[in-house]
């Protein structure tokens, strides 16, 4: 799509190239920009951030500033954060609730449902220079929710969300639909930008659980991981369908680390809730990271954030929202089962914050080395030289696995990045690449 790039040479699946351009190019950015996320869907928001009528959150859809509201009819909607006048930004606040929308320019009024309800000086116009009713605000094209996370598109043309999501349905019920309430978040999301190319975040996310005892080293020789390197190289690289990818990897054999980790009370109703291959998928692992294509991607992990502490799990969900062509602006959320107790809550929110987030351990190695990639790979000379995506892609997928989509065995391998990257190529030169 892009006039001064070739994207289909920048991705080699069958040898396991990458080209150091898809991390720092400006024209590959603007590609991207087209060709992907303003045709993809992308996630918003989760339901319980705007539970009552009036309340509202903004983010970003395709750069662009979108206001998530829950409307006086119990309908969530999404709209452009940009007033009809002037373009101006209507809320500037993160989060709130309104019962109006006043623009603070010049004072045009929108309802939480988005029409323009009132406009300054109202007299001064004829009939036929104003006319409220076309004056609404911009709707997100297409909006849609699974299991209370709500997805916007701005392409009319991309299949709708559960088309979209296809078979990741089979693994997102495993980690937010697994009990009769399904999630929460608990409070609102950590924000925070990173120098790097959204991508790095994604390729980390996508099936790198091999960078844990180089990347998290200091953690490990604090006694926080097995001693073994090779310990947590067991599991499973999936590919579920349209890019969507992830990896499971199963804990010490011992009851604690079954289901995630998850408490005890909780077991019976995920078990109840879950079926039979979701329920074998479950029990039999600790750890699962993954993304949803593009930029949604999450993490089930059990973890300790010191010595004293048991490992606890907990689950994140972050968006990675490109702001450049090498700077991405981060969303983090915890969600946590809405039949969960104080306790639990209590345990799994100090897990999440010690590790992971701005303050976390973990999250800082990571941002470190996606700041140093992102900066080697700007070089005009670096570039001539591609980067090496190549483990166990020998591997022949598992016939008998018991999920959708594609198993290898073992969760070291580049398999599920080039699954990714694939997956980019097409949306960046091909017209329907659903199709
Ligand atoms: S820009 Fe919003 S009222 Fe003028
Ligand atoms: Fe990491």
């Amino acid at each position: 799509m892009a006039d001064t790039v070739d994207i289909a040479a920048l991705v080699d699946e069958e040898a396991g190239h990458v080209s150091r351009r898809i991390y720092a190019d400006p024209a590959v950015y603007e590609a991207e920009q087209e060709g992907l996320f303003r045709r993809a869907w992308g996630f918003l928001a989760h339901e319980s951030e705007v539970p009552e009528p009036g309340d509202y959150v903004e983010r970003q859809l395709a750069g662009e500033n979108v206001l998530v509201i829950h409307g006086k009819d119990g309908v969530i909607r999404a709209f452009l954060n940009s007033c009809r006048h002037r373009g101006m930004r209507l809320c500037r606040a993160d989060k709130g609730n309104a019962s109006f929308l006043r623009c603070p320019y010049h004072g045009w009024s929108y309802s939480p449902e988005g029409e323009l309800v009132s406009v300054f000086a109202e007299e001064l116009y004829d009939a036929e220079h104003l006319d409220k009713s076309e004056l609404g605000l911009i709707k997100v094209t297409q909006v849609d929710s699974y299991k209370g996370f709500i997805f916007g598109c701005w392409s009319e043309e991309t299949p709708a969300l559960d088309e979209y999501l296809g078979d990741m349905r089979f693994y997102l019920d495993i980690l937010v639909g697994r009990t009769p309430g399904g999630v929460e978040v608990m409070g609102p999301p950590q924000c925070w930008e990173v120098h790097t190319n959204w991508k790095f975040a994604t390729d980390n996310f996508t099936g790198d659980n091999f960078h844990l005892y180089t990347a998290h080293g200091s953690i490990a020789e604090l006694g926080l991981l097995p001693p073994d390197p090779m310990a947590l190289s067991f599991g499973n690289l999936i590919q579920a369908q349209r890019g969507h990818v992830l990896h499971i990897v199963p804990g010490p054999p011992i009851p604690e680390a079954e289901y995630f980790g998850l408490p005890m009370e909780l077991r019976p109703v995920i078990e109840e809730t879950l079926s039979e291959p979701q329920r074998e998928i479950a029990k039999g692992h600790a750890f699962s990271v993954g993304t949803v294509f593009p930029n949604l991607s999450f993490m089930q992990v059990m973890v300790q954030g010191d010595l004293r502490s048991p490992p606890t799990p907990f689950l994140s969900f972050r968006i990675w929202q490109p702001t450049g062509p090498t700077t991405t602006k981060v969303w983090s959320w915890l969600f946590v089962e809405k039949e969960a107790s104080e306790e639990y809550r209590k345990a799994t929110y100090e897990a999440y914050v010690r590790t992971f987030g701005p303050s976390g351990i973990f999250e800082q190695d990571d941002m470190e080395n996606w700041e140093e990639c992102t900066r080697m790979n700007k070089g005009a000379i670096a570039q001539r030289y591609n980067l090496h995506h190549g483990m166990a892609l020998q591997v022949p997928p598992d016939p008998d696995f018991p999920g959708p989509g594609k198993a290898w065995p073992g969760s070291y391998g580049e398999r599920t990045q080039l699954c990714f990257y694939g997956e980019w190529k097409r949306w960046l030169t091909q017209e329907e690449p659903w199709a």
